[in-house]
């Protein structure tokens, strides 16, 4: 979380760095702010994002050379006086990460009578640096002597008052990347913010330490030494959604799914799973928030085709459990953004006990993705809206694609399954399709979830775990109250919340057990819930008596899952647009969260 530039450049660099920092605000957007140096010394700060920040840079900071930062709140409040660039005695600094011993260094700095204005824990490392300029380091010096003081995780970018032609970068455990182009030097926590800007990029390694100034980048190892690192072509920019059409990203994002999945299942058929995996044993499947939700919605699917037990194991929990792992375990990783701190811990905890890794990832220059021992991507495009939308069903498409993988390198796959399961897949694009274009039918649940201020949604197998998707989508675009049940848990204490008009969504269908979801959903009008039905053709009929509000949507099997995750998905857009919310950037929320 927290997105950060830096710049070295033969003419101004404000407008660029706001531009690049534009790139970034998935990372958070709460506040921002540049340093700009050489000639003069300026920062600027806003709460808010980088449309903010431009209208005040404007065309009148001069510097060359400047960093930039656009915010995701860990400690202090979203207020200018937390926004970085912080700044001590001549020396800025942006950071993204945690400095988990920021409370200890700023007691012994207040202790020597220095001023803190900010609460944060990044607001250390200037005084840090500026401390060691004083005694006499040079610029590098100085933040490597002051990394040393360091515990915790960062990507930080300095710029110098009294050496204005150059930034310094150092890394630890937060993602960032160093970039070149004509007369520019850069840094930034994405590539994809350079792409205008830069030909190449290099990610550092933890320990590493850049310097940009107009001669290039120069990057040193951990033990002082200059050092090599891959340079790869800084892609063009994604074709990404227009938000135009549609209102926002997320709800273009919506409408791309089709192409999404068609593009994701492209890539993946007909790939073949190293031995090294087809000789596992157990699967463990590991990620957080939604990427969890969609691995454990087609769970069934991963386990009929492979005959492997498989686990699901949220990152923030099982890092810390310190669980056995039997003999012949695969761990898969479920990201997005390849770089969620959590399932990255778990990464690095898996390969310390030599477990064959996985990783089905959208952001293929991650670091998730590079460390894998087998990438299995989804080809979802950028994702600009916070909310998981078209990289959710893309995860679920290509985890089906690697059961059916790993089944037939294993021997478990048979010709008729392999057909079946081909068929549904190369239908799953027009269910999206087909599930959209019922838009208005959702737009007046959301209308009625509004209404009513909370929403459970219900179902039983694969459907329970999608339930959980929707009530996330839900509470992350509306702030709704919103909860999910597996239905046949609801008798065990739930269904206490029921009163008169309380609004349950009921997905069911052929294959997820209709039948016995219909008779929980009886329950539920029995006490006077308002039963919304999300049904496929098959189901439709039985469910016609007992539900109050019933859509028939697309597809059959594995189709209806998806049409369920569409339906969902504009449902809870169109509570954030009753409700006049930021669709595309919910209040609190970052889209790639790389603090524990
Ligand atoms: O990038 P990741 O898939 O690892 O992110 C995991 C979660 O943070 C993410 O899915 C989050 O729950 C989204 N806001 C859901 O819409």
């Amino acid at each position: 979380m927290c997105g950060i530039v830096g710049m070295v450049n033969g003419h101004p660099v404000a407008r660029d760095l706001v531009t690049a920092l534009g790139r970034l605000e998935y990372r958070g957007y709460d506040s921002a702010g540049v340093a700009v140096a050489g000639p003069g010394f300026e920062v600027h700060k806003v709460i808010g994002g980088t449309t903010e920040l431009m209208g005040k840079v404007g065309n009148g900071f001069a510097g060359h050379a400047g960093i930039g930062h656009t915010r995701w709140a860990t400690h202090g409040r979203a207020e200018v006086r937390n926004a970085h660039p912080h700044v001590w005695d001549g020396v800025a600094v942006v950071h993204n990460g945690i400095i988990e011993n920021y409370h200890d260094l700023r007691g012994r700095m207040i202790a020597n009578g220095e001023t803190f204005e900010s609460d944060t824990d990044s607001e250390v490392i200037p005084h840090l640096i500026a401390a060691a300029r004083k005694a006499g380091a040079a610029p590098m010096d100085a933040v490597r002597e002051a990394c040393t003081e360091l515990h915790g995780a960062y990507a930080i970018a300095v710029l110098f008052q009294d050496v204005p032609d150059r930034v310094v970068v150092a890394r630890q455990g937060s993602p960032v990347m160093v970039a070149r182009g004509r007369n520019v030097a850069a840094v930034a926590s994405d590539p994809s913010a350079l792409s205008a800007l830069c030909d190449d990029y290099a990610a550092l390694e933890d320990g590493d330490l850049a310097e940009l100034s107009n001669h290039g980048v120069t990057i040193f190892g951990r033990d002082g030494q200059l050092a090599q690192r891959c340079w790869q072509k800084v892609e063009g920019a994604e074709e990404e959604a227009a938000a135009g059409l549609f209102g926002s990203f997320t709800r273009a994002e919506i409408a791309a799914q089709p192409v999404a999945l068609r593009n994701t299942d492209a890539a993946l058929a007909g790939r073949a799973i190293p031995q090294a995996i087809a000789d596992a044993e157990r699967l463990v499947v590991v990620a957080c928030g939604s990427s969890m939700y969609a691995a454990s919605t087609v769970r069934p699917w991963i386990e009929k085709l492979t005959g492997l037990p498989c686990d699901l194991e949220i990152a923030s929990e099982y890092r810390t459990r310190e669980a056995p792992l039997s003999r012949g375990t695969v761990g898969i990783l479920v990201s997005q953004s390849g770089e969620t701190a959590d399932t990255m811990g778990v990464m690095e905890m898996l390969k310390a006990r030599n477990v064959p890794i996985v990783a089905v990832v959208n952001v293929q220059h991650s670091q998730m993705a590079r460390g894998a021992d087998l990438l299995w991507p989804t080809m979802a495009g950028k994702e600009q809206g916070v909310a998981a939308t078209k990289s959710f069903t893309c995860q679920m498409l290509a985890l089906i694609r690697f059961g059916l993988a790993l089944g037939l390198a294993r021997g478990t796959v048979t010709s008729g399954t392999l057909v079946a399961v081909e068929r549904e897949l190369a239908g799953l694009a027009v269910v999206c399709a087909r599930a959209e274009m019922l838009e208005g039918q959702f737009e007046a649940v959301a209308e009625r979830l509004v209404r009513e201020g909370e929403a459970l949604f219900i179902g039983r197998g694969s459907a329970a775990a999608l339930a959980n998707e929707g009530a996330l989508k839900l509470k992350e675009l509306s702030y709704l109250r919103a909860e999910a049940y597996a239905a046949g848990e609801l008798k065990h204490g739930p269904i206490a919340m029921i009163r008169e008009g309380s609004p349950v969504i009921v997905c069911a269908g052929a294959g997820q057990h209709a039948g016995k979801s219909l008779a929980n959903a009886e329950e539920v009008r029995a006490r006077g819930g308002y039963v919304i039905a999300l049904v496929d053709d098959a189901s439709a009929a039985a469910f016609a008596p007992v539900a109050d509000e019933m859509i028939v949507l697309p597809g059959a099997g594995l189709g209806t899952l998806f049409a369920q995750a569409v339906a969902m998905q504009l449902i809870a857009v169109h509570a954030a647009v009753v409700l006049r919310h930021p669709v595309d950037r919910p209040r609190n929320l970052a889209k790639s969260v790389t603090v524990e």
